[in-house]
């Protein structure tokens, strides 16, 4: 049967959807088994509505599970060494399995200064140097691509953005999984771009620009393509950094895409923490 695009695109929103359900009902039998159930501390400054609707996702994934998350509202005028000093004090205490700063914080507030103040133990997130855990997005997005089936030993692997918490780590793990890694940013010429996508077998594109890679590219038809932007676009509506529906093997949906498999990682990170 040949797919409609419209069709493709539900298939495979499905399919990643599908994974993180049948994932959360692993992780809720191995909650239900442990005699604590982990509890993931969630600091938020200010009310920035996209930091909402994730706190919110945040929240809503560990109840599913049976995970416990506390949240700490501080308002927008709160000081960085009060902020600091709820970590300290979350640091030591042994009810807490995991911290997370919700990002960004107000200017007034160092990122650095937070993520040097979490312990690694406790840095679910994986953004302290150091950490214990794997950042999440890139944790999600392996994960996911080896139970699907990607096979990574000796493919083309090309990362897109090479910020601290996607572009770099995700490079780093691609490489562990012997792909070849290949990093292209912002600097990139675009021909330069066009020739390494052309051989690419896998594409991670974390940009932060609407229709960033488009049909105008030429790609493998084998190609897989993992789409971690997350654009509002003129309609109102997210957009990924990748148009839809390309002509390559897998393309994945934006929403109902990476974000899930970021907050399926954070579970397991927590998971990996509890029992640590
Ligand atoms: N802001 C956007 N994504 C994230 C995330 O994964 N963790 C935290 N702490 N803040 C974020």
């Amino acid at each position: 049967m040949k797919l409609n695009p419209s069709s493709v695109r539900l298939k495979l929103t499905m399919e990643i959807k599908e994974y993180v359900l049948q994932e959360k009902e692993r992780i809720k039998a191995e909650v239900a088994s442990m005699s604590e159930a982990p509890v993931l501390s969630i600091i938020t400054v200010g009310h920035n509505p996209a930091s909402e609707s994730y706190v919110r996702g945040k929240k809503k994934d560990s109840a599913e599970v049976g995970i416990t998350a506390i949240q700490t509202q501080f308002e927008e005028d709160v000081t960085e060494e009060e902020v600091l000093s709820l970590i300290r004090k979350q640091n030591a205490d042994p009810s807490i399995t995991g911290i997370l700063v919700q990002l960004p914080v107000p200017k007034h507030i160092s990122e650095k200064h937070i993520n040097e103040t979490i312990a690694p133990e406790k840095d679910v997130d994986g953004f302290v140097l150091g950490s214990k855990y794997i950042c999440c997005t890139p944790k999600g997005i392996v994960d996911y691509l080896a139970a699907d089936g990607f096979d990574f030993t000796g493919k083309n692997a090309v990362v897109l953005g090479r910020s601290d918490i996607v572009g770099k780590p995700m490079a780093r793990l691609l490489l562990n999984k012997n792909c070849n890694v290949t990093v292209l940013h912002s600097k990139t010429k675009e021909e330069d771009r066009r020739m390494y996508l052309k051989n690419a077998d896998l594409i991670v594109v974390a940009i932060g620009k609407e229709a960033f890679i488009d049909h105008t590219y030429e790609l493998k038809p084998t190609a897989w393509l993992v789409d971690v932007g997350i654009n509002k676009g003129e309609d109102g509506h997210l957009h990924g950094d990748a148009e839809p529906n390309l002509p390559i093997a897998k393309q994945t949906p934006v929403p109902g895409g990476v974000g899930l498999l970021t907050r399926l990682a954070l579970l397991k990170n927590l998971m990996e923490a509890k029992k640590q």
